[in-house]
């Protein structure tokens, strides 16, 4: 057979998605399989399971990140990888992150059943925690891998219970003895639902983004004072939710007031005591934005400080700010952007090139090795839902393209 003509197994690649749903399953169809929790743990046996079958190396690191490789004929020259991750969001989707795990692996099986053999290894990977929604911030073990985070920072990061990132990764069993450190890599590729309305509205199947925006993430904590709220008269209160609620709008208007460019969000936010008789004495609320453009999101962050000072000083609610974490933009290897849109159009799929929204292991990847990413459209353009959805022919059409690239990129 032409290894042209080869295609990957749909209908298996649809099982395994199906069998992955099925941990975590909410019941209104989506999934909820948050970081280090015992979801987690059932779907990352059942991938460790899954990598032992087709006889690949499997590692553990000490951030939790599993690695299933398949060795190349010449296992000395940095390998390929692909990969992405099998945590969700709370009330997530079925696809986010899980598609870019059982995309390469069906790669990998469709390799196996036909034994094939590439020049380089071909590693199949699931990081630790990309959502940062249970322990921000996202993306944590890719970052570590990449050296750009620092592992023992990421191990004291707590839940909204207190529990520490550490402490959960050992109650799992997941973390391993290697210690998690980059290697070289000659191409990395991160398959995805797009999980924005981009391709759908161009009618496309398969989207090449040119990168990812940069992330910025903040922590606002507002102090107030509590009080009896029939009693106390509306003059000289510190309301605390009060002040979040002046400040929340002011993120919602950022991107209008700076020109464009740019998205900002509250997206998490904590009342206490949160009883509807006591004025708020104190509230934690989060800042995303996200740009093209990392100053232009610098210089907005600026101008929102300055307006939460404002508003915390006329309201009397002392303010603390936590800047949690950054991430650069990231813009990806050109040379792979254009593989995956010609592989695309080779295999009959309209590609589109775009620009990634959404937060990816890709953007550190892309740090340290050639990075691309491969989308499928997401329905209606919803993520981070229960409705997420995308056809199980676009499924299996970006593994196909994530085939050939793997393949290209693992002879050369
Ligand atoms: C990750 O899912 C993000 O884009 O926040
Ligand atoms: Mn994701
Ligand atoms: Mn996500």
């Amino acid at each position: 057979m032409d290894i042209k003509d080869l295609r990957i197994n749909g209908k298996r690649l649809r099982q395994s998605l199906e069998e992955m749903a099925k941990i975590g399953a909410t019941p209104d169809g989506g999934v909820q399989r948050l970081t280090l929790t015992d979801e987690d743990k059932t779907a990352r046996d059942l991938f460790v399971q899954w990598l032992k079958e087709i006889d690949l190396d499997v590692t553990i690191d000490d951030m939790g990140n599993i690695f299933g490789r398949r060795p190349g004929i010449h296992d000395g020259l940095p390998p390929v990888m692909s990969g992405s991750h099998i945590d969700s969001q709370p009330k997530g989707g079925r696809f986010d992150g899980i598609l870019g795990v059982m995309g390469p692996l069906e790669v990998l099986r469709t390799l196996h059943e036909n034994n094939l053999e590439t020049e380089r290894s071909i590693i199949v990977v699931d990081w630790t925690n990309e959502e940062g929604s249970r322990f921000a911030p996202a993306m944590v073990a890719s970052g570590v891998w990449a050296g750009a985070l620092d592992k023992d920072w990421v191990y004291q990061r707590t839940d909204i219970n207190g529990k520490r990132f550490e402490d959960e990764l050992e109650r799992i069993g997941y973390k391993g003895d290697v210690h998690c450190h980059r290697w070289p890599v000659h191409a990395y590729y991160e398959y995805h639902i797009e999980q924005g309305p981009i391709l759908e509205m161009e009618g496309k199947r398969i989207g090449a983004p040119k990168g990812i925006l940069c992330l910025h993430w903040y922590d606002i904590y507002l102090e107030g004072e509590a009080n009896q709220v029939g009693p106390t008269p509306m003059e000289g209160r510190h309301d605390a939710l009060c002040a979040a609620a002046e400040m929340i709008l002011k993120v919602n208007q950022l991107p209008d007031a700076m020109g464009g460019n740019m998205v900002a969000t509250v997206g998490e936010i904590q009342n206490y005591p949160n009883s509807r008789n006591i004025i708020p004495d104190k509230v934690h609320f989060t800042v995303d934005i996200r740009s093209w453009d990392d100053t232009h999101a610098l210089k907005a962050w600026e101008r929102l400080q300055n307006e939460f000072k404002t508003i915390a000083r006329q309201r009397g609610c002392p303010i603390r700010i936590e800047e949690t974490w950054r991430v650069e933009h990231s813009p990806f290897n050109e040379q792979l952007v254009q593989r995956v849109l010609e592989t695309a159009a080779d295999l009959g799929y309209p590609g589109h090139y775009m620009v990634s929204g959404a937060g990816h292991d890709a953007s550190y990847m892309n740090q340290v090795a050639p990075t691309a990413m491969i989308f499928v459209p997401s329905i209606g353009g919803r993520s981070h839902v229960e409705v997420e959805n995308t056809t199980w022919e676009d499924c299996e059409a970006g593994a196909n393209v994530l085939l050939h690239c793997l393949l290209k990129s693992a002879d050369e």
